[in-house]
C-alpha cells in the first residue's frame, strides 16, 4: 500500500486512512518567557516535521524505521492545547472552548489536557514504538514534558471497510463527505481552513456486560445491526437510518434512547463531526474506546454529549475517564514547516 505523505494542505493523520496503530502523546511546556516559548515550540515543530516527513518519505533518520519489507506506513497528527494557544496569544480560531463537565463523568486529570498533542499512527506496532521514542526525544531536547500518553489500535479491516469497536460494532460509518466536512470540520476559507479542531474522551466500556445482552438489546442500544452496520430500518451499512419509521405497535424502530439517533445530524441543523476513533486495552478492568472527533467548533461535541449524558442507551456500559481539545494545525506543504502560520 502507497505512503501516506507528510507534507500537504492538512496533516497526514487526517488525510489517508485510520492506520491501525497509534499513540497519543500530550506534553506541557513548562510556562517561560512568551518570546522563549515561543522559540521552544517552533524549534519543537521544526524538529517534528523532519522526522516525521523523512519517515513518511521513506528515508527514516534511524535505521530501526527502515523496515526489512519497505518503508513502513505511518502518519501523524500535532494539535494545540487551548491554554498554550492563549499564553502565547497564538492565533488561532475560537471554538476551542473545553467541554463543560458532563453528569457520569469521571474525568482523571492526569490522563487529559495538555499543550501539545501529538497522535502518531503506523501500519505496525514496532514502527510506532520507535517513533514514539524519537519524536519524544525531540520534545525533550526542546524542553517539552510528557504529561500523559495513550495508545490505541483498530483491528485488521479491509482497504474501505469502516474498523469495528470493542462491542463489535461497525464504527465510523456516518462521517461527512468532503462538501460537509468543508462545512462542519475544517475552518472557514482562509488561514485555517485546513485546519480543525479535536476533541479526544477516553471511553472505559464494560465489554463483557454489554456482550452479555441478547444481540436484539445491543442493536436496539445502537440503532444499527452488529453484523453488517445497517440502521435498523435499512438493509446496506450506509443506508440513511429513518428515524420516523414506526412497528406496526407505534414504537419506533430506533428506539428514542438509541445511540444513532441521539447523535444523528438532524437534531442539530445537520452538523456533522468526523469520528476517527481507536480501541485501547490498558487493563482487565480497564479497555474501550478512544474517541476522536473533528469539529469546527467543541461546542458541536458538547451539544451531541448533553444529549448522550442524559439519555443514551449506551450509558449503563460505558464511562468517559479521560478529555482533550486541541486545535488541528493545518498541514505544512511541501518545503514548510508544521505551525509556519502561527509562529512566523
Ligand atoms: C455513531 C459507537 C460515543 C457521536 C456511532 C455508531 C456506533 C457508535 C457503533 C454507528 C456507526 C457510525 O456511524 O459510526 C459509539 C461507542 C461510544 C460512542 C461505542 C462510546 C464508547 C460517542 C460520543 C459521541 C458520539 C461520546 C459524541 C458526543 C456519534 C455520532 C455518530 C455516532 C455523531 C454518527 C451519527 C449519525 O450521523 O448517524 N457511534 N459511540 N459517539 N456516534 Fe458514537
Amino acid at each position: 500500500e502507497a505512503a501516506i505523505p507528510f507534507h500537504g494542505a492538512r496533516q497526514s493523520g487526517l488525510t489517508g486512512p485510520q492506520l491501525p496503530a497509534t499513540r497519543l502523546l500530550a506534553f506541557d511546556l513548562p510556562p517561560n518567557s512568551p518570546a522563549a516559548d515561543r522559540a521552544a515550540l517552533r524549534t519543537l515543530l521544526a524538529d517534528w516535521t523532519g522526522l516525521l516527513s523523512a519517515t513518511a518519505a521513506g528515508t527514516p533518520p534511524d535505521p530501526r524505521l527502515r523496515g526489512d519489507d519497505g518503508p513502513p506506513r505511518t502518519a501523524s497528527l500535532v494539535g494545540l492545547g487551548p491554554a498554550l494557544a492563549a499564553r502565547l496569544a497564538l492565533a488561532v480560531p475560537g471554538g476551542l472552548a473545553e467541554p463543560p463537565a458532563f453528569p457520569g463523568d469521571r474525568l482523571d486529570p492526569a490522563r487529559g489536557g495538555g499543550d501539545l498533542l501529538l497522535q502518531l499512527s503506523a501500519a505496525d506496532p514496532w514502527t510506532l514504538a520507535v517513533l514514539t521514542e524519537l519524536a519524544g526525544a525531540a520534545a525533550h531536547s526542546a524542553g517539552v514534558v510528557p504529561r500523559w500518553s495513550q495508545s490505541g489500535f483498530l483491528p485488521p479491516t479491509r482497504p474501505g471497510a469502516t474498523p469495528r469497536n470493542l462491542f463489535g460494532f461497525k464504527d465510523g460509518t456516518a462521517n461527512p463527505d468532503e462538501d460537509a466536512a468543508r462545512q462542519w470540520v475544517w475552518g472557514p476559507p482562509g488561514p485555517h481552513e485546513n485546519a480543525t479542531v479535536l476533541v479526544y474522551r477516553r471511553i472505559r466500556m464494560d465489554t463483557a456486560a454489554f456482550a452479555a445482552l441478547p444481540a436484539e438489546r445491543q442493536e436496539a442500544a445502537m440503532g444499527r445491526r452488529a453484523a453488517d452496520g445497517a440502521p435498523l430500518t435499512g438493509t446496506a451499512e450506509h443506508d440513511e437510518p429513518d428515524l420516523y419509521a414506526k412497528h406496526p405497535d407505534g414504537a419506533y424502530v430506533i428506539p428514542a434512547t438509541a445511540h444513532v439517533r441521539l447523535t444523528g445530524p438532524r437534531l442539530d441543523g445537520g452538523a456533522r463531526m468526523l469520528r476517527r476513533g481507536y480501541g485501547y486495552d490498558d487493563a482487565p478492568d480497564d479497555r474501550g474506546l478512544l474517541f476522536a472527533a473533528f469539529v469546527r467548533d467543541t461546542a458541536q461535541f458538547t451539544r451531541v454529549q448533553s444529549r448522550l449524558a442524559e439519555r443514551d442507551a449506551l450509558n449503563p456500559f460505558v464511562t468517559h475517564t479521560a478529555s482533550a481539545v486541541a486545535y488541528v494545525l493545518p498541514g505544512a506543504p511541501p518545503g514548510t514547516v508544521l505551525g509556519a502560520q502561527l509562529l512566523g
